[in-house]
């Protein structure tokens, strides 16, 4: 493992609101990695919102920039990346940043996720009436895809802290 993450990228992949970019940029201030971001980049690269991308071009558009952002990062060492919650839809995206790096996914309970994200505006999946029982509907659909992980930390009720710890011993 030490050997992985050392010659590798910490992925770090789990539904919206688990924690991974808190996590992740702690993360990689405690291993001394750079911090990446897939969203923030694809932000940075088209130049346009998250939200933008979706309302003007649709989602198919923002999975195809979530794609070749993967295929980009999958290639670098030396980083913590968090990944958007969709990323693992494209069985792709997972092979090509697993073959670089160790996949940690984060979970958390329907009510923790709706408490972290139902609030917020910038998910073009998540509406402001957005129900705890739909947040659970949308994770039990997207959690096989998250099980494949090396490693899975339930960040319900640990503080960022917490979770960067646990994760360090691992590593
Ligand atoms: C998405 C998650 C978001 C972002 C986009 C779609 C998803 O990232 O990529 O809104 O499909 O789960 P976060 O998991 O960082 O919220």
């Amino acid at each position: 493992k030490q050997q992985e993450c050392s010659s590798g990228n910490v992925v770090l992949i789990g539904f919206m609101g688990t924690g991974k970019s808190s996590v992740g940029r702690r993360l990689a201030a405690r291993l001394g990695f750079r911090y990446l971001d897939t969203d923030q980049e694809i932000e940075r690269v088209t130049g346009m919102s998250i939200v933008e991308i979706f309302t003007h071009h649709g989602e198919a558009r923002f999975r195809a920039e979530e794609h070749e952002m993967a295929k980009t990062l999958g290639a670098l060492r030396g980083q913590v990346v968090a990944t958007g919650g969709g990323i693992v839809l494209n069985p792709d995206n997972l092979t090509v940043l697993r073959e670089q790096g160790l996949i940690i996914a984060l979970t958390a309970r329907p009510d923790v996720v709706w408490q972290r994200v139902a609030h917020r505006t910038h998910r073009p999946l998540i509406n402001q009436s957005i129900t705890v029982e739909e947040i659970a509907a949308m994770m039990e659909r997207r959690m096989p895809y998250y099980q494949s992980a090396d490693v899975t930390i339930d960040t319900s009720d640990k503080t960022v802290r917490e979770i960067v710890d646990q994760l360090v011993d691992y590593l």
